[in-house]
């Protein structure tokens, strides 16, 4: 089936062509063009609109005229993404945006470019249909999201009145289903650490040596192994203490959600079979459990053949999902701890703690979160199911503490739609979806 190239599409695309890999400097000139290319069309319908600079990527702020006795509304996205790499798994270039399938291939396509789109757009398409919005309205975009929005914090802190509202709509997040409408009421925190283990001076022959000092790699192994049970429960001392107990009318209403079976999860993931915790489903496990994860490991010979070797060093990089009411800074100190006292005889380790970010929590069935549910539900003609989320927008929370607003997630992501890997993308029905539904929205919330 062709696909019309709508004005809309070709926004779209044209603002998935910067590489904006935040994490990667030699990007930093993309970022900034990305970010001026949404200032240029922000201003183009019609918004007062600010670039801050910050010590990384700019921040946009865009508005509309505010007028005493509307609600104060705030839409937050990111316009930064992911590294593409491995970039030959990719079946089309990463920045060329293509339609397949129905879908647009691309990084950033869901996360976030494509799901931030559909609110520009919406309110674009809303202003020159109505001629206003129903709400002041503050757009507040990033640059940093995927490094962890360094720079966000002070800026929402030295901004704090300028930013003021009452809610927060974010499409940054998933739908259980294609077709399923989906409201996220919570979000898992992270914290990160990255594990350096040193032996010998340098690498030795493992005939010489082996067997008389300690293997690094070994000790790396142990150290992994050490973060859990043989059950599958996270053996750090203390790292479920804060943890929120799971409320029995969520792990009923839960149980009802589609998309999250068993058979679901191993066609999602391509995995021969479950694991987690003991005594949850998958979606107690992803939405409401925290997490010990290793996400990369290595040490010694990785080449061709063999190579009888006794590495002089070995790495691991961990990320912890935190759910309510976990500390990121507490939880980081336990881990330390349990590294510290776990370290195998004959080496040493060190322990960078890197970026966190907090759980979020927020009341599902507030009178903002009643309009969340009725958009989506007038938007994709079915009642939304209500979820917490698996991964991490931890600005979310600083916005909850700094400008008091609670956020609606309201993702468009679909569990296929590979964020991150290869072959990133978006669903041209949840892209339209989107822009009705941030339509909706704006007139629903104006009404509450
Ligand atoms: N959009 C994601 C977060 C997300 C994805 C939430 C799917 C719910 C469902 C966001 O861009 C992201 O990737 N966040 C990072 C945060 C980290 C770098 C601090 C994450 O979760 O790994
Ligand atoms: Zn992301």
């Amino acid at each position: 089936m062709d696909v019309v190239m709508t004005k809309q599409l070709e926004d779209l695309f044209e603002f998935l062509r910067f590489p904006s890999i935040s994490t990667a400097s030699e990007h930093a000139g993309d970022v900034r063009a990305c970010a001026e290319w949404l200032v240029n069309k922000l201003e183009g319908m019609g918004l007062t609109v600010e670039l801050h600079e910050t010590p990384k990527h700019p921040v946009v702020v865009a508005k509309n005229k505010h007028i005493d006795g509307r609600k104060n509304v705030l839409i937050y996205g990111h316009y930064d993404v992911q590294p593409v790499d491995p970039v030959e798994l990719w079946d089309s270039a990463p920045f060329e945006p293509e339609i397949r399938d129905g879908r647009i291939w691309g990084r950033g396509s869901t996360d976030n470019k494509g799901q931030m789109m559909a609110h520009v757009l919406g309110v674009e398409q809303m202003i020159q249909e109505k001629g206003e919005l129903p709400v002041n309205l503050t757009f507040l975009f990033e640059g940093e999201e995927e490094i962890g929005s360094p720079s966000l914090v002070p800026f929402l802190e030295a901004n704090k009145e300028n930013l003021k509202c009452d809610i927060i709509a974010v499409s940054d997040t998933g739908m259980v289903a294609k077709g399923v409408p989906t409201m996220g009421y919570g979000l898992r925190g992270i914290t990160c650490c990255e594990v350096t283990v040193k032996g010998p001076s340098g690498d030795m022959h493992s005939g010489v040596y082996g067997g008389a000092i300690a293997n690094p790699a070994t000790a790396v192994a142990r150290l992994v192994a050490s973060l859990h049970d043989d059950e599958g429960n996270i053996a750090i001392e203390g790292f479920y203490d804060d943890v929120k107990p799971l409320e029995n009318w969520e792990r009923e209403m839960w149980a009802q959600v589609p998309g999250m079976s068993k058979a679901d999860m191993l066609e999602n993931t391509g995995s021969p079979d479950l694991y987690g915790e003991p005594g949850y489903s998958s979606a107690e496990r992803l939405w409401a459990r925290p997490t010990a994860e290793v996400n990369g490991i290595g040490g010694g010979y990785q080449g061709e053949g063999s190579k009888t070797v006794l590495p002089s060093e070995a790495m691991a990089k961990f990320s912890f999902r935190l759910v309510p009411n976990q500390d990121p800074k507490d939880i980081s100190d336990k881990v330390v701890k349990h590294l510290e006292k776990h370290t195998p005889a004959g080496v040493t380790v060190e322990v960078e703690v890197g970026h966190d970010g907090k759980p979020y929590y927020s009341d599902p069935n507030s009178v903002f979160g009643q309009a969340g549910q009725v958009a989506l539900e007038k938007a994709f003609g079915k009642k939304p199911v209500l979820i917490r989320e698996g991964g991490s927008i931890p600005i979310i929370k600083d916005m909850q503490d700094i400008l008091g607003a609670d956020s609606l997630l309201l993702g468009l992501a679909l569990p296929d739609c590979q964020i991150h890997a290869p072959n990133e993308n978006y669903y041209i029905e949840n892209f339209e979806g989107g822009i009705k539904m941030s339509q909706i929205l704006l007139e629903e919330l104006a009404k509450v």
